[in-house]
């Protein structure tokens, strides 16, 4: 069985952000483009600072040389239970603005909404994703072929999720542990 991690909220949240949670069973079903390309879309419509929209993403099909290109570039820690996913995508942040060549100081900001919007819209599809920083970012632009004001952000794994049986240790645990959050009365403050 796959566990079913929903947030514990104090408020009634909606349901995409309460079930969400990042995987790493991931099963052998597989994904095809439109709807990796659905999902990527969507990431499209997330707001970006002065519309500046500074990403891209490359995604990998799982079983192509694109996808064990990519995996290649991930950390120990992530491998054994990526390689499973159903597809990889590296989310890449514009640094400068190409028209100006003005620094964008919200590209990571940014980057992050639109891979926000990705996981929401995958949910909604049954597609779940895991954000992984564990990657050699050199290897990534190479693999990716980045100019020099690019920059790899995350790699995310993406794919219909499996049983936690299928993992090793500390990978179950792990899968199987309730996710917690800090109480919401310790991170907001109302300012009369
Ligand atoms: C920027 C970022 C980098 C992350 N890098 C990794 C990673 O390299 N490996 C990993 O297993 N999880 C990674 N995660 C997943 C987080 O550990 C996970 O989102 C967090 O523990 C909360 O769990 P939840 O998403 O299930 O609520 C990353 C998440 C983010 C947002």
């Amino acid at each position: 069985m796959s566990p079913i991690k929903i947030a514990n909220t104090q408020y009634e949240v909606i349901d995409l952000i309460k079930n969400r949670w990042s995987p790493r069973s991931f099963a052998e079903k597989a994904l095809d483009a439109a709807t990796v390309e659905t999902i990527l879309e969507a990431g499209s419509w997330a707001p970006s600072a002065n519309n500046s929209q500074p990403w891209r993403f490359i995604y990998a099909l799982r079983g192509t040389t694109g996808f064990d290109k990519l995996l290649a570039t991930l950390a120990p820690g992530n491998l054994p239970w990526a390689k499973n996913a159903a597809a990889l995508v590296a989310t890449i942040g514009i640094r400068e603005t190409p028209d100006t060549q003005q620094k964008n100081h919200y590209y990571m900001h940014d980057v992050g909404m639109a891979t926000s919007f990705m996981l929401l819209q995958g949910l909604e599809m049954n597609v779940y994703a895991h954000i992984m920083a564990g990657f050699n970012k050199q290897q990534a632009a190479e693999v990716a072929a980045l100019p020099a004001n690019e920059e790899a952000v995350s790699i995310l794994a993406l794919g219909y999720i499996d049983s936690a049986e299928k993992l090793d240790e500390p990978y179950k645990t792990r899968e199987l542990t309730p996710r917690s959050r800090n109480p919401i009365t310790t991170i907001a403050a109302h300012l009369d």
